[in-house]
């Protein structure tokens, strides 16, 4: 018997990347529900080759009987159905930053902190991280296990579907008004994209960072160690799918060239692609609709006693969402939830009770 699942926010950039994801790795589930916003009634989303299925509103859906609610409606509406979806015993594995900073809320990386979604009936949420944070730290956890790494440094450039869906038309439109010369009004984004990058992603904190910013430093410690320092450049560039990151990183310990590259080779979710030939790097373009986070361009820094430079590419709608959320739904299956629970039980109760657990 398999499960019932709910895609929340189906309609959007990362839910239907989610169906599609849930369908290629054959998720054992017997039911998939597509939920989005009461504007999305009537409309209908692809599920795998075959099916389709009729949007639901998330204003009146029921969740009794829901295993697992893969989420991406964006923060606020996540702040106000989680807690229901979960209270009806439904466990949460959610996409946006509403929850990843809670301390009673896992953030996972299954790569890299596996071991963190055994807690997940404290609040029946699981928190998905940023698509940023995410291949930085598939990325970097080879390496700080051979070596410790003290301080990253990074700068992003970052794909507009990692804005949603409504930013991607955004660069369309602009793009078109460039070459017939219309007059260009940003909309959703502060600047013009088009033929342009805009060094700011999210709001601007006290401190002079933005939020994207500060989200890179906050969860990479929360998932891959609390001593890494790390400060970031987050910049929205004019590419479809794919976020690219020039990241540097020093280390406590030597480590070579050549040991990176063998230890970010035998790294599960890891492709190295390196040659330092015309096309021996991945750009976003090669990495869009892949499942790898691609690592090119290792090198030693000589600037520091112990650093290396790495260029670190991966499509952010599967790896730095929806693959990402799925694979942690597959571990909460294998290792937690078992086979079908009983119906006459919340999940969340069952939860709080390991030793009912059934494996
Ligand atoms: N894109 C990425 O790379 C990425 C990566 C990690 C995390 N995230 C996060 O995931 C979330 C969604 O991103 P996205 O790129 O998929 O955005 P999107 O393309 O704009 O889609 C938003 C989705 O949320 C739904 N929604 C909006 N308001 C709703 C409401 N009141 N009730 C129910 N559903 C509602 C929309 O449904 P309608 O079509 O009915 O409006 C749509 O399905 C954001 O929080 C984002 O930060 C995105």
């Amino acid at each position: 018997m398999g499960f019932k699942i709910a895609v929340v926010g189906a309609t959007g950039n990362v839910g239907r990347e989610i169906l599609t994801t849930l369908a290629e790795r054959e998720f054992p589930a017997d039911d998939v529900v597509a939920v989005a916003s009461s504007r999305s009634i009537g409309s209908q989303v692809s599920f795998g080759e075959d099916d389709v299925l009729d949007v639901q509103s998330l204003d009146n859906f029921d969740f009794r009987g829901t295993d697992i609610v893969l989420s991406s409606p964006g923060s606020k509406v996540s702040a106000v159905f989680a807690p229901r979806a979960a209270k009806a015993g439904a466990v949460v594995i959610d996409n946006t930053s509403q929850w990843r900073m809670e301390p009673d809320v896992p953030l996972v990386v299954p790569e890299v902190n596996p071991q963190a979604i055994a807690q997940y009936g404290k609040r029946g949420i699981i928190a998905n991280p940023n698509c940023s944070t995410i291949q930085m730290v598939v990325a970097l956890k080879p390496l700080h296990d051979l070596a410790r790494i003290k301080r990253v440094v990074v700068a992003t450039y970052q794909s507009v579907s990692g804005a949603g869906r409504a930013v991607m038309d955004e660069l369309f439109s602009q793009t078109r008004s460039v070459y017939v010369a219309d007059p260009i009004k940003p909309e959703l984004l502060t600047k013009q994209i088009a033929f342009n990058v805009i060094p700011h992603i999210d709001v601007f904190m006290d401190e002079g960072s933005t939020k994207e910013e500060w989200k890179m430093a906050v969860e990479t410690r929360k998932i891959l160690d609390p001593d890494i320092a790390v400060t970031a450049t987050c910049v929205r560039v004019p590419v479809f799918i794919g976020h690219a990151e020039a990241v540097n990183v020093e280390f406590e310990r030597p480590i070579s060239e050549a040991e990176a590259r063998q230890a970010l080779r035998a790294a599960p979710g890891v492709t190295v692609v390196d040659h330092r030939t015309d096309e021996g790097y991945v750009t976003p373009v090669e990495a869009a609709g892949e499942d790898a986070v691609y690592v090119s361009r290792i090198r030693r820094d000589p600037t520091v006693p112990h650093g290396l430079n790495l260029w670190v590419v991966a499509d952010n709608l599967r790896k730095g969402a929806a693959l990402n959320a799925v694979q942690i739904a597959e571990l909460l299956v294998e290792k937690h939830l078992g086979k079908r629970r009983p119906a006459t039980r919340s999940n969340v109760e069952r939860l709080r009770t390991p030793d009912r657990v059934i494996h």
